[in-house]
């Protein structure tokens, strides 16, 4: 055991944490308000290699452990979290999925700007009527020999506008079930696919949110990841490692409240002595930090085990339920310890409570969480 983080790792810390304060502190609550999409500060991300953290040197990426993607996505997140959402699918579904599954041409022609940022990508798996239930595919990709014609729509997909390429996941044969699905990269520009209205969110307002709609889209065959029918497991083995990095950012949002809350009880007044020197302050200091803790053990011990390739399935998901309820909580307190103060934007705290809860949600609900967990538990 070796709790220390290597020279790397503080560096790659310190080059997140200058990058949140410098160019992402100073717009965030215009970007959240207005629901700006950070273009300009994806792209400086993209230069500081923070878009293909982990991917191999030799497609366009950084070549680092997953320990590091969530030192940086921590970082991040602690101060906007509607960024970390796009460096978090870009990286490890996106990429990720592409590397490890896709063929070399497939990894030539999109994973290079992948990685380096060149462009982004959107990892369409979420529909109008299946969200938790990811098996019931409506969106369909009809094998027509060389080609599949694709129709459907995808609903809350994070980059939708902005991403050029999206991995889709398609029912090709219904009779098959989950094994008749196929996952698709299929380029934003082809004809017939459709970006609908960018949705109005509670948190990660930043971020844009869109369903996508594909109308007899033509996709090449070479455009399929791995076998055919492997969609779903494609869908499943990338999800588990995607959840690492919601865990990662739901550790940054509850961290950044924390820090906000305990320099706020130093400074503010009542009863005649600062804050924290309140009990009643400070058991709320307690537990946030406890909690805190653990969820950020949690979510390296998810990313050990994934970069010594051993099986990460449930440690991820413990990871991610963990550090999103520690991040609910944690965000709640901090915006009650700050008071009247918590409630408006200026303190950036309630902010932080309303981009808590979306990591709940996505990549698999708190729920679906639950049932990967237990499944393990009861194999
Ligand atoms: N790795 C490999 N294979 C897996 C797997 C994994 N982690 N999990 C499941 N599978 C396989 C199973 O082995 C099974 O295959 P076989 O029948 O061949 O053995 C197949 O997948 C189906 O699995 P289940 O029977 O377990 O399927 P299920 O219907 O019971 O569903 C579930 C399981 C865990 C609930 C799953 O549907 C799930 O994870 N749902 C949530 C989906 C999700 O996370 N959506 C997030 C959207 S993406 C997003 O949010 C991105 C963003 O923009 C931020």
């Amino acid at each position: 055991m070796d709790f220390q983080l290597t020279e790397e790792h503080l560096m790659i810390q310190k080059a997140a944490r200058d990058f949140a304060k410098n160019e992402l502190l100073p717009g965030v609550i215009e970007r959240d308000e207005k629901m700006i999409y950070p273009a300009e500060q994806v792209k400086k991300m993209a230069e500081l290699g923070f878009l293909g953290m982990m991917t191999d040197p030799k497609y366009g990426g950084g070549g680092m452990d997953t320990i590091s993607y969530v030192i940086a996505m921590e970082e991040i997140s602690k101060v906007e979290a509607g960024i970390s959402v796009v460096m978090s699918v870009n990286n490890s579904l996106v990429c990720w999925g592409l590397e490890t599954f896709g063929t070399e041409e497939q990894k030539q022609k999109y994973l290079i700007p992948l990685a380096t940022g060149e462009i982004t990508g959107a990892f369409c798996l979420s529909e109008p009527e299946a969200g938790s239930d990811a098996t019931s595919q409506r969106t369909t990709a009809i094998d027509k020999g060389d080609h599949y014609i694709v129709n459907g729509t995808k609903n809350w997909i994070t980059n939708g506008n902005s991403a050029s390429v999206y991995l889709v996941i398609a029912q090709t044969n219904t009779e098959l079930g989950h094994r008749g699905i196929n996952a698709l990269i299929v380029e934003k520009d082809t004809e017939g696919v459709t970006v609908g209205a960018k949705e109005n969110k509670m948190g990660i307002r930043a971020s844009d949110t869109h369903s996508i709609m594909f109308q007899d889209v033509v996709v090449p065959k070479e455009n399929r990841i791995g076998e055919d029918g492997f969609g779903f497991k494609f869908a499943m083995k990338t999800l588990a490692g995607g959840r690492i990095g919601i865990a990662a950012q739901a550790l940054g949002i509850a961290s950044g409240a924390y820090e906000l809350a305990v320099a706020y009880s130093k400074e503010r007044k009542a009863f005649g002595t600062e804050i924290a020197n309140h009990q009643a302050i400070q058991f709320k200091l307690a537990d946030m930090a406890t909690e805190i803790e653990a969820s950020r053990m949690l979510c390296f011990k998810a990313a050990w085990l994934k970069d010594q390739n051993k099986d990460y399935n449930m440690a991820s998901a413990i990871a991610k339920v963990f550090a999103s309820e520690t991040a609910m909580r944690t965000t709640t307190e901090a915006v009650q310890v700050h008071g009247g103060y918590g409630y408006v934007k200026e303190y950036h705290v309630e902010r932080l409570m309303r981009d808590a809860k979306i990591t709940q949600i996505y990549e698999g609900t708190s729920e679906v969480q639950r049932i990967v967990i237990s499944r393990s538990v009861l194999r």
